[in-house]
């Protein structure tokens, strides 16, 4: 874990309030691994105010280009919209544990709204290691839809829903990862799950990985307040007891996870 201050290489608004971060970050993404995140000090607010934890969505050990999707929500990150190109931003991490990146079946990715942020770096990375693995991604509406284009891009196959119906199926998206699921099964074909989201769609996914005796890998959100395990804030119940999100997660094993 480095304390790394990062000039601002881009910051656009890619809709519907969720803009995408660039930094360089050489150390952090030197260290880099698909599901952890980074505690980000945001320049606007005042030196006591917290840092904001947000996933890495993609960690480029050559370059050293590091990339965000953040959602506006609240006072921290409406603050963090005002960083401009050239500005310098201070950020710690990468913090956590993240996903596995071998698969001993098929990866099946879901994600939901910004949760697509750590799938992204996770998709390049099974497919470096070989697997072809596939987003099954889900959102109000179609604007909910993040970096379609950088999973196409990665040639990942993508399947969508959207309770509007505005782009792919109109229903949840477990509807279309009930039939891959069904699918592969079928066939005889192990899979694993991969999820972050929000919490009804994670704790859905834990349970057909459970159900189906299959590994599924679950990023918790929690909020958090230092990011290195000192504070207790940010504690999720496990088999095990409460684990804190920031040190033991935020990728648990659907297992071990307590609803
Ligand atoms: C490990 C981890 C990874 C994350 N990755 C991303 C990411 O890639 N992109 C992204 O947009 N956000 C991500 N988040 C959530 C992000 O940290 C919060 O949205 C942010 O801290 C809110 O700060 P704020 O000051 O703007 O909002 P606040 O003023 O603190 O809160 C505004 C609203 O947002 C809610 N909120 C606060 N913290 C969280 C949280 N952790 N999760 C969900 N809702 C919250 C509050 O309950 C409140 O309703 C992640 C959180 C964690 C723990
Ligand atoms: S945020 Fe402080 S212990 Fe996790």
């Amino acid at each position: 874990m480095v304390d790394e201050t990062c000039k601002v290489l881009e910051h656009e608004d890619i809709g519907a309030g969720y803009r995408s971060l660039a930094l360089a970050a050489p150390a952090i993404c030197a260290e880099a691994q698909p599901g952890q995140f980074v505690h980000v000090k945001v320049p606007a607010l005042e030196p006591s105010a917290l840092r904001r934890p947000f996933s890495i969505f993609n960690a480029d050990a050559a370059s050293g280009r590091l990339e965000l999707l953040y959602k506006t929500v609240g006072r921290g990150t409406l603050a963090l919209n005002a960083v401009k190109p050239g500005d310098a931003v201070n950020v710690m991490g990468p913090l956590g544990h993240g996903f596995p990146t071998t698969c001993a079946g098929a990866p099946l990715l879901v994600g939901g709204g910004f949760g697509v942020a750590p799938l992204y770096f996770l998709a390049r990375m099974l497919k470096a290691s070989g697997a072809e693995p596939k987003l099954f991604v889900g959102g109000r509406t179609k604007a909910d839809l993040l970096a379609l284009d950088r999973f196409a891009e990665l040639g990942v196959e993508v399947f969508t829903a959207t309770n509007d119906g505005s782009a792919g199926v109109q229903g949840l998206v477990t509807d279309p990862l009930d039939d891959e699921m069904i699918r592969l099964k079928g066939e005889g074909k192990a899979f694993e799950l991969f999820a972050c989201g929000p919490d009804p769609m994670l704790k859905a996914v834990a349970l057909r990985a459970t159900g189906s005796g299959s590994k599924g890998w679950i990023s918790m959100d929690r909020h958090m307040i230092c990011g290195v395990g000192a504070c207790y804030a940010c504690i999720q119940k496990t088999v095990r007891g409460n684990s804190r999100c920031c040190i033991e997660g935020p990728i648990f094993r659907a297992e071990d996870l307590v609803w």
